[in-house]
Order: structure tokens, then sequence, then C-alpha cells
């Protein structure tokens, strides 16, 4: 496989579809803001390049596109936000926040790895077409209390995907990965109590939180090549929780 960039590659869901990507033999490009991170993250996996930078920057886009270089062969952006917070606690800043961050900043990171990933399937890496992954959460198809701005943020990230499946196709394969409650640091504020995350856990028919393997997994799936027929879907890693009820 060709070079595949992971904005939050360091995260415990990126950094854990970075595992599962080496191990299919690709090479990998990670953006995130904190350089020792990425500096680590590259020195554990090898054959990985990075580019410090934030998100909310619209110029981090191309110079990672500059950095990547002419040809790639795919792309994950897990970087995101869980800021639950009731209607009446929400303003225009933290909803916009929420916004350039799930949704603008994929868009923007698509946007500026199209040309290579064009490339290389024109180039006839062997593999027919470029892998794309973005990711929204369980609480865009399932309505949460408290869930609103990152369930609009995440609708947007959905709707995005659907969009650009259509339009680059058939050079480029668009999907999303909807995880359910994941143990990352992201998400660590809920799970660092037991009892919060048990009551959580048991609200799924599987019994328990999401573990980064699960999401990663799933993710390096829909990147690599094996996923070729798969494209436009958005596909749910969340132990049950948007479609199964097992009490009551
Ligand atoms: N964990 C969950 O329960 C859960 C549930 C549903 C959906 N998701 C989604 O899954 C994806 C991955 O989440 P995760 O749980 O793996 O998060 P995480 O562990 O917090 O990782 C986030 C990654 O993004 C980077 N990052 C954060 N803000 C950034 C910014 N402004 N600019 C550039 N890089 C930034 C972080 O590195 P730096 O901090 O060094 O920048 C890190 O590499 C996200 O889209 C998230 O919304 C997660």
């Amino acid at each position: 496989m060709e070079r595949v960039v992971i904005y939050g590659g360091t995260g415990g869901i990126g950094l854990a579809t970075a595992r599962a990507l080496r191990a299919r033999g690709a090479a990998l490009h990670l953006v995130g803001r904190d350089s020792e991170r990425l500096e680590r993250a590259a020195a554990e996996l090898g054959e990985t390049g990075f580019t410090a930078g934030d998100v909310t920057d619209p110029a981090l886009f191309p110079r990672v596109a500059d950095e990547v270089g002419d040809r790639l062969g795919g792309l994950v952006y897990a970087v995101g936000t869980i800021q639950l917070a009731p209607v009446a606690k929400l303003d225009p800043a933290r909803i916009e926040a929420d916004f350039r961050i799930n949704a603008l900043g994929a868009f923007l990171a698509v946007q500026a790895a199209v040309p290579a990933l064009k490339a290389s399937v024109a180039a006839g890496a062997g593999e027919g077409s470029a892998g794309v992954v973005l990711f929204s959460t369980v609480a865009a198809a399932q309505g949460f209390s408290h869930h609103a701005s990152v369930a609009m943020a995440k609708g947007a990230v959905e709707g995005l995907a659907l969009s650009l499946a259509a339009e680059l196709a058939p050079a480029i394969r668009v999907n999303v990965v909807a995880p359910s409650l994941t143990r990352t640091p992201l998400a660590e504020s809920i799970t660092r109590n037991a009892t919060l995350a048990s009551g959580i856990a048991s609200m799924h028919a599987l019994q328990r939180l999401g573990e980064p393997e699960d999401v990663a997994a799933l993710a390096a799936f829909l990147v690599s090549p094996e996923a070729g027929y798969v494209t436009g879907q958005v596909i749910g890693v969340d132990g049950g929780r948007s479609s199964l009820r097992t009490k009551g």
C-alpha cells in the first residue's frame, strides 16, 4: 500500500489505526499538534513521517500536502471533540469550534489530498482506488441529550462523506466510522469514572465500551484495497448501541 496520512495519528484511535496500517505494510504520515508525541509515534512505527500543526489553521493542509509529496494511497481524519453540554450552556463559539475541528478540518484535509490520491490511482499503484476514512459518532444517528454540538458537527461529517464519495468516485472511496464511547484520551473525562463507565457499558448489547483497536480494525480495512468495493458508507463500531435494545 502507498503512504497513508493520518490526522490525529497520535491519538487513541489514530495511533491504533496507524499500527494496524503498518501491519498491512503501509508507510505513514501523521499529523497532530504535539511534535514530541509525533516523534515518539514515528519512531515506534517506522517508515513514518509527520507534520506538527493545528487543524483549525487552514494553512496546515497545504503544508501537509507538500510534505507528503505527489502520491498518496489513503487518508484518515481522526481528530474530533466530545464537549457535552446542555443546550442552555452552548454558545456560538463552542459550536463553531466543534464544527471547525470535526467537519471543516475533514473537508480541508480531503481537499488538499485529492491531487495526490488521484495521482496514485492514475499511476496504477495496483490498488484500483484510494481510501478515505472520516469519523462520526453513534450520537449522530441516535439522539442523546447534551450532544447537540457534537451531533451537529458529526452529522455534517456524514453528509460531507456521502457527497465526497459521489464526487470523487471511482478513483477515491470515502467511508465513515461511527464509534460509540471508546477508551481513548478524548473520552477519558467520562471513562475514568468507573461507575459511569460501567453504566454506559451496560447500555450496549455487547456489555462493554469500545477499545481503540476495535475501531482501528475497521478504519484500516476501509482504507485498504480489500475494501475496494465499499464507498459512501457510515458504519458503526458501537457494541450494538445504534441498533439493538436488549432490555425493555
Ligand atoms: N473516543 C470516543 O469515545 C469517540 C466516540 C465517537 C467518535 N470518536 C471520534 O473518533 C476520532 C478519534 O478520536 P480519539 O478518541 O482517538 O481522540 P484522541 O485520543 O483525543 O486523539 C485525538 C488526536 O487528534 C489530535 N488533535 C486533537 N486536536 C487537534 C487539533 N486541533 N489539530 C491537530 N490535531 C489535533 C491529537 O493530537 P494532539 O493533541 O497532539 O494535537 C490526537 O492525535 C475523532 O473524530 C472522535 O470524534 C471518538
